[in-house]
């Protein structure tokens, strides 16, 4: 999840490339860099932090003529936060600049089959290889056009790319692509913008062209051509956006968190790309190679994290337990790291943030890593603390979360935690086919979850239809006992009401004698090895009059006749159900939130990273 901001016209560039990359600061960022084209050859510069670092370093930005330039902003995916790695990258002969958003999976091989022909790279980063690649065109067929060459170089690639090139030898051209990364074309008068969002363009024209997938476009400070990458043209048509600026960076969502709901297919499909083989049933977890020999004879995993990053850890170790036959332990940093835990030999150690900064996680990970265990880490924010300080890791590729309360990493770190299982579970007693049922099972989590998205306008309506009640219950059983506990956090953080998550098994001694016609209870109840029991606790609530919100499989309609109000999740792998039954969930406190007024990107009292403890 990166910016990116292109210009080709009459005007100076880097003044409105500044301008554009500022409203995407939103998403996140930690480097940022810039190049454009003048009669003088390219220039560029780089910079560590903020935008404004990057403005310090320019000074006045009518030093640099150039009116045709691209700038990014970086949230690292490959690669720690330097300067080397800001992006734009360019060729060995710095002619050839990339701005890219994405992840080029195939990187390592062709950076290898590059070196060997002679190229050397300056970053860590994906991206380089791939300006190395589109130079090797135009080595190979001298005067090839530029837009040729990219179309080549993207036929050898394989990932997702939002990206734009600017090129020394074509200084009237700038050439665009997209596959699974944003990007769109804003339509001025003798000028173009290029953006992966439309807030960067927004004061500069309304008139956009979105490009789809596998397509490119070729532009001119007078016309713009797309075509797909097997040079068909394409007819394009012109879109008016009506969003203002705010509403733009939102997507159109009212809030982050709505839209971070909404991005969790994504999210997901992100974690596993590259990673989850279904033929094979198995998993590559590249950032794991370090610990590998001592993950495989690992004999007690010892899982430690805060708030959701937390939960997400509780659904891993059912998920581990399971699959790889590894006993987990799970335990909230702030009690880990004071209890004076004891390790043994053949404990490996891992620590769940999306920060990579959250105070109490780094100081149960020191703990640990000062007894000598083996320590990684599955975190959201490249070059992060708790990154840095493990010995190994695994990064989530969520794109930044803004919204406070935690949606689409907690998901991200399940599915995770299920890539661990799966690779565990293969290098033990998980057979092939075991194996490759649970990597197909995984695979299909993103398209089940964009079906589960469907019940976003029920939800509201329940939402609505529950605004009075003070008291909630959310009851959850083995893999959704978890979900249960995420569900009445959720509800707390953004609602300010009072939610409590149990095990439904635990509601007898105890939550039962709270339970009347004004204490609702939110019980998730997949058709599942423990359905039956889950239904029973649902009447003994229905039988003290309590009302009852029931997560249900599509179908069930026996469920349906019995809860109040049944919200229909898809049929799914019972160990990859958590991450379809916390949707609803996660859209009930975000739509109960609303009703009540509250500002829920922002909740009172909370941060996003808790850097203290
Ligand atoms: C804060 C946030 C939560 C988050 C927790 C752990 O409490 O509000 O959303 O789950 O910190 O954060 P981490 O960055 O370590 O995942």
């Amino acid at each position: 999840m990166c910016g990116i901001v292109g210009y080709i016209g009459r005007r100076r560039a880097l003044p409105i490339l500044l301008g554009g990359i500022k409203n995407l600061e939103y998403r996140g960022y930690d480097s940022a860099g810039f190049a454009v084209v003048s009669r003088r050859g390219v220039e560029s510069r780089k910079a560590v932090g903020r935008v404004a670092r990057l403005e310090e370093k320019i000074g006045d930005p009518d030093r640099f003529p150039g009116t045709a330039g691209i700038i990014h902003s970086r949230w690292s995916t490959h690669g720690e936060v330097t300067e080397a790695n800001a992006h734009p990258h360019a060729d060995c002969r710095g002619r050839i600049w990339l701005a890219h958003n994405g992840i080029i999976e195939n990187y390592k091989e062709l950076k290898r089959a590059l070196a060997r022909t002679g190229h050397t790279f300056h970053s860590e980063t994906d991206t380089e290889a791939l300006a190395h690649l589109i130079e090797e065109f135009t080595i190979r067929t001298p005067g090839l056009a530029i837009e040729e060459a990219v179309r080549l170089a993207l036929l050898s690639v394989r990932g997702t790319y939002g990206l734009v090139v600017l090129d020394r030898e074509s200084p009237d051209k700038l050439v665009a692509a997209r596959n699974f990364s944003p990007l769109l074309i804003g339509i001025g008068r003798g000028e173009y913008l290029v953006a992966s969002d439309a807030s960067a363009v927004l004061k500069h024209t309304k008139n956009v062209i979105y490009l789809d997938d596998g397509e490119m476009a070729v532009l001119t400070p007078r016309e713009h051509t797309v075509w797909d990458l097997r040079r068909r043209p394409r007819e394009k048509p012109l879109h008016e956006i009506e969003w203002t600026l705010e509403q733009a960076q939102k997507g159109g969502y009212s809030h982050f968190m709505l839209k971070e709901i909404f991005e969790q297919p994504e999210a997901i499909e992100n974690a596993l790309r590259g990673r989850l083989v279904p033929k094979d049933g198995h998993a590559q977890l590249g950032g794991l190679e370090t610990v590998h020999e001592r993950l495989a004879g690992a004999e007690r995993l010892i899982i430690a994290a805060c708030g959701t990053a937390y939960l997400a850890g509780r659904v891993g170790k059912y998920m581990l337990e399971a699959c790889a036959g590894i006993p987990v332990e799970v335990d909230v940093a702030s009690e880990f790291r004071y209890r004076a835990p004891v390790f043994r030999k053949g404990d490996v150690f891992l620590a769940i943030s999306q920060s990579g900064e959250t105070a109490d996680t780094l100081a149960a990970l020191r703990e640990a890593r000062e007894k000598g265990v083996p320590t990684f880490g599955i975190v959201n924010v490249v070059g992060s603390t708790i990154a840095r300080e493990t010995d190994a890791g695994i990064y989530q590729h969520a794109g930044p979360e803004i919204g406070v309360a935690s949606t689409k990493a907690f998901t991200s770190q399940v599915a995770i935690l299920a890539l661990l299982a799966l690779s565990l579970g293969r290098q033990r007693d998980l057979s092939l086919t075991q194996g490759q049922e649970f990597a197909r099972d995984l695979a299909r989590i993103p398209e089940l979850m964009r079906r589960t998205l469907g019940v976003d306008d029920e939800v509201r309506r329940i939402a609505a239809a529950c605004r009075d009640f003070k008291n909630f219950l959310f009851l959850g059983r083995k893999y959704n006992l978890p979900v249960a506990l995420e569900g009445a956090l959720k509800l707390k953080e953004v609602s300010y009401v009072h939610a409590e998550g149990y095990g439904a098994g635990e509601m007898k001694h105890g939550p039962i004698a709270m339970i009347d016609e004004r204490f609702p209870s939110v019980c998730i109840a997949p058709r599942d090895s423990v359905y039956e029991k889950m239904v029973s606790n649902i009447e003994e609530i229905k039988a003290r009059r309590g009302p009852v919100i029931a997560i249900a499989t599509e179908g069930d309609q026996e469920m349906g006749a019995i809860a109040d109000h049944t919200i229909f999740i898809p049929k799914a792998a019972e160990i990859f159900v958590p991450l379809l039954s916390v949707i609803p969930l996660q859209l009930f406190a975000y739509y109960f939130g609303v009703e009540h007024g509250h500002d829920v990107d922002r909740p009172r009292n909370l941060a996003k990273s808790v850097t203290v403890e």
